[in-house]
């Protein structure tokens, strides 16, 4: 099954992705977790996009789509994988079109689009408080989700800190940038591709719980 998980900054698509990928067995692919791999690894790709990400504004398609044709082409050799559960991409039409392209290529369809459907106020509230451990990644909230000990992951015993790109002036940009250039490519594909919206301001479990209530219902994730 090949999911994309939609919906703007801060509205849960790295939580929920991390509950559903063991369960359905695809891999997570996030663009942002791949660029801020890169920037932490000071390659060369890295230090490209490294103020693009902390500025809000969006690494180019070409880099993007670069990164997402190694990422799908991996999956489609990984018998131990029913397939992938996009988070952060699509996020320009031209990387839509981009994906249409590879999606050809390889012979695969996006089975459905779940839309986490979150408030201005409710993003910006997570954003603010996240935290996210720089060893193994887990997110946590200083409200919602807080670590034992302060700035300490209650898994791995990494540092916990604020991703750069979650100061207020960035998070309020990032937001601008979603409703233009990004929520406007499920025009793309309305008509083609099962479109779910769930509403993202519900507690974790309850969003949760909704996606798979559509994932396991019959019209939820059949391909047009
Ligand atoms: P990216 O990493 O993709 O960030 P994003 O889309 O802005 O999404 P976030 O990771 O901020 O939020 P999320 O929806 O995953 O929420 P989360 O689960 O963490 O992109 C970063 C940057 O990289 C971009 O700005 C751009 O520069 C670049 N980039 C990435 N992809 C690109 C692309 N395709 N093209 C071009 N550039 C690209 O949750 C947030 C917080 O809320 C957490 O603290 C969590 O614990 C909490 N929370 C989650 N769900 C709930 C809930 N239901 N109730 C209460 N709290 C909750």
């Amino acid at each position: 099954m090949n999911l994309v998980l939609f919906g703007p900054p801060g509205s849960g698509k790295g939580t929920q992705a991390e509950r559903l990928r063991n369960k359905w067995k695809l891999r997570h692919i996030s663009t942002g977790d791949l660029l801020r791999e890169a920037v932490a690894a000071k390659s060369e790709l890295g230090q490209r996009v490294e103020s693009v990400l902390a500025s809000g504004q969006l690494v180019s398609d070409d880099i993007i789509l670069g990164l997402m044709r190694d990422a799908i082409l991996a999956v489609k050799k990984d018998a131990t994988l029913s397939g992938w559960l996009l988070d952060g991409f699509p996020r320009t039409v031209g990387q839509a079109k981009g994906l249409d392209a590879l999606l050809a290529e390889t012979g695969s369809r996006i089975d459905a689009i779940v839309v986490l459907d979150a408030t201005r106020d409710a993003v910006i509230e997570r954003l603010s408080g996240r935290r996210t451990c720089t060893q193994c990644k887990t997110v946590y909230h200083v409200k919602y989700n807080p670590t034992r000990v302060d700035g300490v992951c209650d898994k791995c015993g990494g540092k916990v800190v604020q991703r750069e790109d979650d100061r207020p002036e960035t998070i309020a940009r990032r937001l601008d940038v979603y409703e233009a250039q990004t929520r406007p490519i499920l025009a793309h594909y309305e008509g083609r591709v099962a479109t779910n919206v769930i509403d993202g301001d519900l507690p974790v479990d309850d969003v949760t719980a909704k996606i798979e209530r559509v994932l396991h219902s019959p019209g939820g994730r059949t391909a047009a």
